[in-house]
């Protein structure tokens, strides 16, 4: 009789962890518009299957109110775990709704700012993306040898104002522009914010919701205005989506024809790539989005279990770099993956490392 109980409990529960459902990993991307993150939704879920959960993927549309809901129905569905990469602050509430049902949240590529009460941020060097930016066009227009008698002249963009990341990028590239600046050898066409920090100015470069039409528009208006009478050499370009709708309003002006500004962006997107390659875009910025989501999943799965992260190619933000990891009321631990510079004579990197679909791939070969 004991037998055949025992026998009897081991079936039950064999059967039970049969049916047991696999805890849910809500992955929450800001929006579609920007190609990168549907990738990154993409590989999270992946990631996280591997792992043995069951991801479920929303993306926001670049609407906060509409993945908070997303959000709030993750957690009502009883996710564990919350991969967030966020679109404003407006996020925090739902966050630490979050808090309370003592989730894992892990803020994904952007900081939720506005509170600590959230369990790590994964991210890129985002001030060493802005660096690259930057060094790529003061070696594009040799800035080192360029004189005020014959100044090189450039226009500034940045991203979303919301979007903590858009800060580190600007001031990455102006770290490395300032000096010829103040040297009077690179001359800025339109606002000049000398720093992020400059927010009157920086309103005024920055692009609403990293909008491709909007910097399209604003670079319209300036040709016509502010640049009509100069020839740009450069424009700083935030990411690869406002980096091709820069060199799209370029193209419409007769004077660029023959020869396009040196124009920046970041994420390596797939058209970037080409025009890069055809001697348009001067040069992108890699970030592995799948060793993001990779590690983002590594990350969420130590902290769910109660163990220590080990993440492989990530740092912890330190010294100078802790500034990443300010919410605005205190730090969060952040952790930090290292992006790529790309121009045409190293554009297989991402190509070689996968980044792209075979389609893709074949037509950058
Ligand atoms: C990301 C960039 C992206 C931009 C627009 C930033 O937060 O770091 O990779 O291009 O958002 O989506």
């Amino acid at each position: 009789m004991k037998k055949l109980l025992s026998i009897f409990t081991m079936l039950l529960l064999a059967s039970l962890s049969l049916f047991a459902k696999a805890t849910i990993v809500g992955i929450a991307m800001p929006e579609t518009h920007v190609l990168r993150w549907t990738k990154d939704g993409e590989s999270l879920k992946k990631e996280a299957e591997k792992r043995g959960y069951s991801g479920l993927v929303q993306y926001g549309n670049a609407d906060q109110a509409q993945q908070n809901q997303q959000i709030q129905s993750f957690l009502t569905q009883g996710a564990k775990i919350l991969i967030i990469g966020n679109i404003n602050d407006g996020v925090t509430s739902v966050v630490e709704e979050a808090a309370r049902d003592k989730a894992v949240v892990v803020a994904y590529d952007r900081i939720i700012q506005g509170t600590t009460n959230y369990s790590a941020f994964i991210t890129f060097n985002n001030y060493k993306v802005g660096t690259l930016q930057g060094q790529g066009i003061e070696k594009a227009l040799n800035l080192p040898a360029a004189t005020t008698a014959a100044p090189k002249y450039i226009t500034l963009f940045a991203g979303s104002p919301t979007d903590a990341n858009a800060n580190f990028f600007y001031q990455g590239a102006m770290d490395v522009l300032n000096p010829y600046l103040k040297k009077g050898v690179l001359k800025v066409v339109g606002p000049y914010p000398e720093t992020y920090k400059d927010t009157s100015n920086f309103q005024k470069i920055a692009t609403e919701n990293w909008s491709g039409p909007l910097a399209k528009t604003r670079l319209e208006n300036l040709l016509n205005n502010d640049a009509s009478k100069i020839t740009l050499d450069a424009v700083l370009a935030p990411n690869d989506t406002l980096g091709r709708a820069i060199i799209e309003a370029c193209k419409a002006d007769a004077k660029y024809r023959s020869k396009l500004p040196v124009v920046t962006g970041q994420d390596a997107e797939f058209d970037s790539a080409v025009s890069i390659k055809n001697g348009e875009q001067y040069m992108t910025v890699f970030k592995d989005t799948a060793k993001l989501a990779e590690a983002a999943v590594i990350l969420a799965d130590a902290l769910a279990k109660g163990e220590k992260p080990n993440i492989p190619g990530a740092i912890l933000a330190d010294g100078d770099l802790k500034e990443i990891g300010y919410t605005g009321t205190g730090y969060v631990a952040t952790y930090l993956l290292d992006p790529i510079g790309i121009t045409k004579e190293n554009v297989n990197v991402p190509v070689d490392a996968g980044f792209y679909t075979a389609e893709e791939t074949a037509k950058l070969k």
